[in-house]
């Protein structure tokens, strides 16, 4: 096999419990069947020798109850000496894997009742079809090869990885739709689409496509695209009657329409809601659904207009809205205000919708957060952003509470470790499990997931968890200070470059002066604070209120500002990068550690990356400290090497 199973291959020293002996119980639907297959397949490879017993109970004994349905409520107790799985097929799927994952890390009766927090929590792939994959750090696409959809036993496998952590759908096309990909939705690949959907169905993860909102006139020559005109609605009528009666695991579409150069309403002085439910009412008879994003901005800013923002622009085009978006309409909104940034505010678009649905989109492609060269485990992160107040409404206040779905930008590709680095799975398998339970502890998961992939040996998972808890603080530290983004590569947005977008169309500037640094953001600047709510916004809009890792997201500061703990914010900035090495290095050599107790190609790839890692956050480190100290000639107190 030319890839790995990543926490599916039940890597285990645990000892199995009698029950596992034996299995009872016949699924009959083809979900049920594949929990089945997957529960004796994980046991034999734990090293137990279950046997099936069809209905027959003779002893202590895994059950598994299927009930008729669609529903993911799962239940696993303990029935005399045994268990009992008791759920409808792709219910006993996930108990299945719960059951699993739990016995291989040596827990004998792992009891759960549990429901998913939200019916639709997926992964967005930005595969093209040519094979390629926008901003994919782990090889090529396993969905597309050659300019159409594959099929291939990897997909298998993958629906299976999703499933063992919760998952239950996938977008398989990038959200820039081009060329080929534009005919996934004219049926010239139906074939293809039909078997992928039929594989990932099987473990209960429903498929998606991305289109394009000028598909009319890209593939049928229609002169428009303006969703209120009839013809155009029709189109979308018609080929939604194709494509959804002919996939019948088809969920919906996922639409970035006014975006960054894309298709959409507003070419035709329509609105987003027109846009949006004009698809929508083409999907519905098929219980259809339309993911619809919010990332609609001014890309084409001219960097000397100081009154636009680009923070500002998701809440101006979308909190109006509320209200006018068809039930089958979800808008999809990213964590925070502008693009993935390794520190953001939530987006205060999250709180703003009352009478739409909603959901985040997260992103674990690490675009900007190392490329998965660099560590960075991002769970902590997500959990910050699910568990924020945006103080709208007291009974549903936090962000988990006021969305209905979760998606993450995909991190996989067709390398042999799925995602490039080793640990950069993690991410994987830990979205899954906050998407399923948004109180999931994040040191709690990364400890499962080290076990799951690397033995139980305790040292290892010590030193794994620590490394993947302190990542994301090391990647903050040497690379962009105090929330003020960017400053990347412009185009690979890999590495520093503190004024590559600073005269360049992106809205994305910090104006860095000799003296001052950082866009305001209160309301003698921009007014972003605004678009929270009052407390939130007065807290933000006070530099003296405001969050330190934030202070240069909402503010225009002077280098000898005074932190709390009274150093001065350029002192700050040095140390945090000097630091941010030095952990780095730290990290390094803890991993370095491990070498006897791993699997030698494992250790030998995590040290590859390490190596990269290392390189480019020196590289962090001396270009930002030697950009500032020649914008201000402020030497570092601690007299450490910056490069004139
Ligand atoms: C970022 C990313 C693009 C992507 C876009 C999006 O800007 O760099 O590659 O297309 O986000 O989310 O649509």
């Amino acid at each position: 096999m030319d890839y790995s199973l990543l926490w599916l291959d039940w890597k285990t020293n645990a000892l199995l419990p009698e029950y596992t002996g034996r299995i009872v119980g016949l699924p009959a639907t083809r979900q049920g069947k594949a929990a089945l297959r997957e529960l004796m397949n994980g046991l034999k490879a734990m090293g137990g020798e279950p046997e099936q017993c069809g209905n027959r109970e003779t002893g202590p004994a895994i059950r598994l109850t299927e009930y008729l349905g669609n529903d993911e409520k799962v239940t696993l107790r303990r029935r005399g000496e045994g268990m009992e799985l008791i759920g409808s097929g792709r219910a006993l799927l996930y108990g299945v894997f719960h059951l699993l994952r739990h016995l291989a890390m040596g827990e004998t009766y792992p009891e759960w009742e549990s429901s998913p927090a939200y019916p639709i929590r997926m992964l967005d792939h930005w595969d093209n079809a040519d094979g390629s994959i926008e901003r994919g750090y782990a090889g090529r696409s396993f969905f597309f090869r050659g300019g159409r959809p594959v099929y291939s036993e990897r997909i298998r496998d993958y629906a299976r990885l999703l499933t063992s952590c919760g998952l239950n759908g996938c977008c398989i096309n990038n959200v820039n739709v081009h060329e080929n990909a534009l005919k996934l939705l004219s049926g010239s690949y139906k074939k293809e689409l039909k078997r992928i959907a039929a594989c990932l169905g099987e473990y209960g993860v429903s498929l998606w496509i991305s289109v394009s909102f000028s598909s009319p006139m890209e593939l049928s020559g229609l002169d428009t695209a303006d969703p209120l005109d009839p013809g155009v609605q029709q189109w979308w009528k018609d080929t939604c009657l194709q494509l959804f009666t002919s996939i019948p695991n088809l969920a919906g579409f996922l639409v970035k329409a006014d975006s960054e150069g894309r298709p959409g309403p507003h070419s035709y002085g329509r609105t987003q809601a027109e846009g949006a439910n004009m698809l929508a009412d083409a999907v519905r008879p098929f219980g259809g659904k339309i993911l619809w994003r919010c990332f609609v901005y001014n890309c084409t800013q001219d960097w000397r207009d100081t009154k636009t923002d680009r923070a500002r622009a998701q809440c101006d085009h979308f909190a109006p809205l509320d209200g006018q978006f068809r039930d089958n309409v979800i808008l999809q909104i990213k964590n925070g205000p502008v693009d993935f940034q390794i520190r953001e505010p939530v987006s205060p678009l999250l709180g703003h919708l009352e009478h739409t649905n909603s959901m985040v989109e997260f992103q674990i492609a690490q675009e900007y957060t190392g490329q998965q060269r660099h560590v960075c485990y991002l769970l902590p992160m997500f959990r910050e952003v699910l568990d924020f107040r945006l103080e709208h409404r007291p009974e549903r206040d936090k962000v988990s509470e006021n969305i209905c779905a979760v998606c993450a930008v995909c991190n996989t590709g067709d390398d042999y470790n799925w995602t490039g680095h080793d640990l950069a799975a993690a991410n994987l398998f830990g979205f899954g499990l906050l998407s399923w339970d948004p109180q999931a502890d994040p040191a709690e998961v990364a400890r499962q997931w080290s076990i799951l992939s690397f033995g139980s040996d305790p040292a290892v998972t010590k030193t794994v968890t620590d490394i993947l808890l302190r990542s994301r603080d090391v990647y903050e530290k040497y690379s962009v200070p105090l929330g003020i983004g960017w400053m990347c590569v412009p185009e690979d947005h890999y590495g520093p470059s503190p004024e590559g977008f600073e005269y360049d169309r992106w809205g994305t500037y910090h104006k860095a002066t000799h003296r001052e640094i950082g866009v305001e953001r209160g309301p003698d600047g921009t007014g972003f604070t605004e678009q929270y709510t009052p407390r939130l916004a007065a807290m933000y809009a006070s530099v003296e209120s405001c969050p330190e890792e934030l202070l240069l997201f909402f503010h225009r500061l002077p280098y000898d500002y005074r932190m709390k703990d009274g150093r001065t914010l350029l002192q700050r900035i040095y140390d945090d990068h000097f630091e941010g090495f030095e952990e780095a290095q730290a990290m390094s050599d803890a991993w370095d550690g491990l070498r006897d107790k791993l699997e030698p190609d494992v250790f030998a790839r995590v040290q590859e990356r390490f190596r990269m890692q290392l390189h480019s956050a020196e590289q962090w480190r001396d270009v930002i400290n030697s950009w500032l100290y020649r914008l201000t000639l402020i030497p570092d107190e601690k007299g450490r090497k910056i490069y004139l």
